[in-house]
């Protein structure tokens, strides 16, 4: 895959109509439909700055949430602009639909320096279907397609790929940074390269897993997955998550890492507990022998100690998947002293999105990494070495 695309900076930008793709999907409250996490707004900014600043009008795009082409008011991204426009300190123009008369309007009226917001493009089931008439209407509308959507970049959709058939297509400054830093450390990453993977399921890490094996020098297991590989070792996990029927894989890897040398540590010890509840009482059992009524919760302090002094080591991390049950506090111990160490550390310091990086945002250490990805499944894909369709678009 190649990484280094064109970006705004190297293109024209002034008088041009730049179709933004963003990615605003932002957890909103269920009950409220209050914003609860701007990140990925924030993160949008520096793009949007540079393209007003330069003479570009913005029309800016994304979906939120998965309306599958219903027009659901709940989904509707007024209030992202709202809070763009509180961020940028302007206007922004919030579109009444997404290729309907007011959008055209909206948009033919334009001038350069001022934006606009299109209506959720999932709002027509045409968006994900990469539909090329969509795309086209969309791209009618600019001289230039941008991409920030790194979050969005492993959909194939009119808005992400489509429009690029139509448009010069490069990517922005978010997308950029995003291919940068972890493009970097997938092709060239300082040594030694520690992967830390956690979360529920193996299922979910299965490529990324063999694809770091092939460039990590060490592999950090803990969360729920952990436990899938240590029953494939014949350990006891008692009530434990477990996935029966990636048991094969999971040997499977081990074998693979075994082969290359690579250390694949799992954890020694577990807080374990009677009930998946905040509230239940944490005992600290061996990871190869949970008794049978007890459910592994988090890493315990050996394993700690173990996978700290291999971070210590490290030149660069890249870190996927929380160590444990993060949102109950009596067993999110191992989840921060991850997140602590690697803000300690010197080494390229990479989160990659989804709960590891709420996680480190939640403990106020995120200025303390390297890079946070934006990216949920993105950021897993790409770790797996895909070409994501929404970076191939792009200009070279
Ligand atoms: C995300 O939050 O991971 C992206 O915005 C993509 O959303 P999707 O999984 O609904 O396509």
């Amino acid at each position: 895959m190649n990484y280094q695309k064109k970006s705004v900076e190297h293109v024209p930008v002034a008088g041009k109509r730049v179709l933004l793709r963003c990615d605003f999907n932002v957890p909103l409250d269920k009950k409220t439909g209050k914003i609860m996490d701007n990140t990925r707004i924030s993160a949008s900014l520096p793009t949007i700055r540079y393209l007003l600043q330069n003479g570009a009008a913005v029309i800016a795009c994304s979906h939120l949430g998965r309306p599958k082409g219903e027009w659901n008011p709940a989904l509707s991204l007024a209030p992202v602009a709202a809070l763009l426009s509180e961020l940028l300190g302007q206007p922004v123009k919030m579109a009444k639909d997404v290729i309907g008369p007011d959008a055209m309007a909206l948009a033919a009226q334009l001038k350069p320096g001022e934006i606009m917001l299109l209506e959720n493009l999932r709002y027509h089931k045409e968006e994900e279907k990469n539909d090329p008439q969509f795309a086209k209407t969309l791209a009618d509308m600019a001289d230039l397609f941008v991409s920030d959507a790194f979050g969005t970049c492993h959909r194939a959709h009119a808005s992400t790929v489509g429009v690029a058939a139509y448009l010069p297509a490069v990517c922005g400054f978010l997308l950029n940074r995003e291919l940068e830093v972890m493009g970097n450390v997938l092709t060239n990453p300082k040594h030694p390269f520690i992967a830390v993977l956690g979360g529920a399921k193996v299922s979910d890490k299965i490529g990324v897993i063999r694809n770091l094996l092939e460039k990590a020098d060490t592999i950090l297991v803990g969360g729920g997955m952990a436990y899938t590989f240590l029953k494939a070792q014949g350990g006891e996990i008692g009530a434990s998550l477990c996935e029966p029927d990636k048991l094969d894989y999971a040997k499977e890897i081990l074998a693979l890492a075994a082969e290359k040398n690579t250390p694949l540590l799992l954890p020694i010890d577990t807080v374990a507990a009677a009930a998946f509840s905040p509230d239940a009482e944490p005992v600290l059992v061996p990871s190869r022998s949970i008794p049978t009524d007890l459910m592994g919760m988090d890493i315990g302090p050996e394993t700690i100690k173990s996978f700290q002094s291999v971070l210590r080591t490290a030149g660069a991390v890249v870190w996927n998947g929380p160590m444990g049950v993060f949102e109950f506090p009596a067993f999110s111990t191992g989840t921060r002293s991850i997140a602590e160490t690697m803000a300690q550390s010197s080494a390229v310091t990479i989160v990659g999105g989804g709960d590891s990086a709420a996680a480190v945002d939640q403990l106020g250490l995120a200025d303390k990494m390297t890079h946070i990805s934006t990216g949920g499944g993105a950021s897993l894909e790409f770790l797996e070495g895909i070409e994501l369709p929404g970076i191939a678009c792009l200009q070279d």
